[in-house]
C-alpha cells in the first residue's frame, strides 16, 4: 500500500494554477525527493497534503486514509517540517517538545531527547524567539521526530543547517528508513537528494515534469569538456554529441554513442586541443539540465 498517493491534486488562487494535475505516488520505506525551481508548487502540495489549504480538485491519500476526511489521524503518525518554522517565540524549547509530545498523546523518552538536543546542539532552555535561523530548523527536526512518525514530511529542512548537523540529521533519516519510515523530502540541495533519495518528483510551473529512479539512470551519458583556441563543434556534432555550454575557449558536450567512436574523433582533434576530458554526467548536471529545459518539455 503506498503511503503516499496524490491522484490529479490541483491548486487555484484565484486565476491563478499553482498546481496543476499532479499525481504520483510514494511507497513505505521510501526516500522521495521532491525538486523544481522556486514557484513550482511544491510547498503548495505539501500544504495540501498537510491539509493546512484546500485543494481545488483531486485525490489525497496518506498512510492509507483519505485526507482532509482523515486530518487529524494522519497528522499523529506524520513528522512535518515546514520550510517557514514558525512558533510562539516566547515558548522555550523543552515546552515545544513537550506540548509536541502532548498532541501526539506520548510520554516520550527524556533519553531520546537528551540524544536528539546533543546530537543537533540544541539548547532546550532557550527561549524559541531567541534563536537563530538554523537553530530554529533543527528544533523543528527534533519536533518532527520525537513523537516516531510513520512519515516524515519536510520542506526544504536543511536550509540553514551547518555541515555537521547536515551530516548528522541525514545520518538519522537514514536510520528511520531503515526500521521502515517514510520520508518525503523537499530540497534545492541537489547532492543530497543526489546521495540519499531513490526517487525524485520533479514539479516545474506547478506540472509534474515526471519521476525519476534514481537506481536506475542512465550511466552512458558522458560529459565531454574541451579546450582550445578553435573549438570543434561541427566535428563532435557531426558524432552526435550535443553542445550544452559554450564559451570562448571552453566547450561542454554530452555524449551517449560508441565510445571507440569517440575517442577517435578526440584522439584526431587533439593537435588542435588544448585540454580534453571524459566523465560520466553526474545527477547534478543532469537535475541542472531540467532546470534549464523550457517549460512543456519534458525529462
Ligand atoms: N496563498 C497564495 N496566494 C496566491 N499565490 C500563492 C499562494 N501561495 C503560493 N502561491 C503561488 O503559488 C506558486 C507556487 O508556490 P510554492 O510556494 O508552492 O512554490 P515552491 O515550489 O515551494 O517554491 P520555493 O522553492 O521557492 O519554496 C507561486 O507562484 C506562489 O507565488
Ligand atoms: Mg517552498
Amino acid at each position: 500500500m503506498p503511503v503516499i498517493e496524490l491522484s490529479h491534486i490541483s491548486k487555484r488562487f484565484g486565476k491563478f494554477v499553482a498546481v496543476n494535475d499532479v499525481s504520483f505516488t510514494v511507497e513505505k520505506g521510501e526516500f522521495f525527493g521532491f525538486i523544481g525551481p522556486n514557484g513550482a508548487g511544491k510547498s503548495t502540495t505539501m500544504n495540501m497534503m498537510l491539509n493546512f489549504i484546500k485543494s481545488s480538485g483531486g485525490k489525497i491519500k496518506l498512510l492509507g486514509k483519505n485526507v482532509p476526511e482523515h486530518d487529524l489521524d494522519v497528522k499523529k503518525q506524520i513528522g512535518y517540517v515546514p520550510s517557514d518554522v514558525r512558533f510562539y517565540p516566547q515558548l522555550r524549547v523543552r515546552d515545544l517538545f513537550r506540548y509536541t509530545l502532548d498532541f501526539h498523546h506520548m510520554e516520550g523518552d527524556p533519553a531520546e531527547l537528551k540524544r536528539y538536543c546533543d546530537l543537533f546542539q540544541i539548547d532546550p532552555q532557550k527561549k524559541f524567539g531567541d534563536l537563530s535561523l538554523g537553530n530554529k530548523k533543527k528544533v523543528a527536526l527534533v519536533c518532527a521526530l520525537i513523537h516516531h512518525p510513520e512519515l516524515i514530511i519536510m520542506d526544504e529542512p536543511t536550509n540553514g543547517l551547518d555541515p555537521l548537523i547536515h551530516a548528522r540529521l541525514f545520518r538519522v533519516l537514514k536510520e528511520k528508513q531503515e526500521q521502515g519510515v517514510t520520508i518525503f523530502l523537499s530540497s534545492h540541495n541537489l547532492k543530497e537528494v543526489e546521495d540519499y533519495c531513490s526517487r525524485i518528483a520533479f514539479i516545474r510551473s506547478g506540472k509534474l515534469i515526471g519521476v525519476e529512479d534514481l537506481t536506475q539512470v542512465n550511466q552512458n551519458v558522458k560529459v565531454i569538456t574541451v579546450k582550445a583556441d578553435q573549438l570543434p563543434i561541427a566535428v563532435m556534432e557531426k558524432i552526435g554529441a550535443t553542445c550544452v555550454k559554450k564559451t570562448d575557449h571552453e566547450a561542454r558536450f554530452t555524449y551517449e554513442g560508441n565510445m571507440a567512436q569517440l575517442f577517435s574523433t578526440l584522439s584526431n582533434l587533439s593537435p588542435q586541443l588544448d585540454d580534453v576530458t571524459v566523465a560520466n554526467r553526474d545527477l547534478e548536471e543532469q537535475f541542472m539540465a531540467m532546470y534549464e529545459r523550457q517549460e512543456g518539455e519534458r525529462l
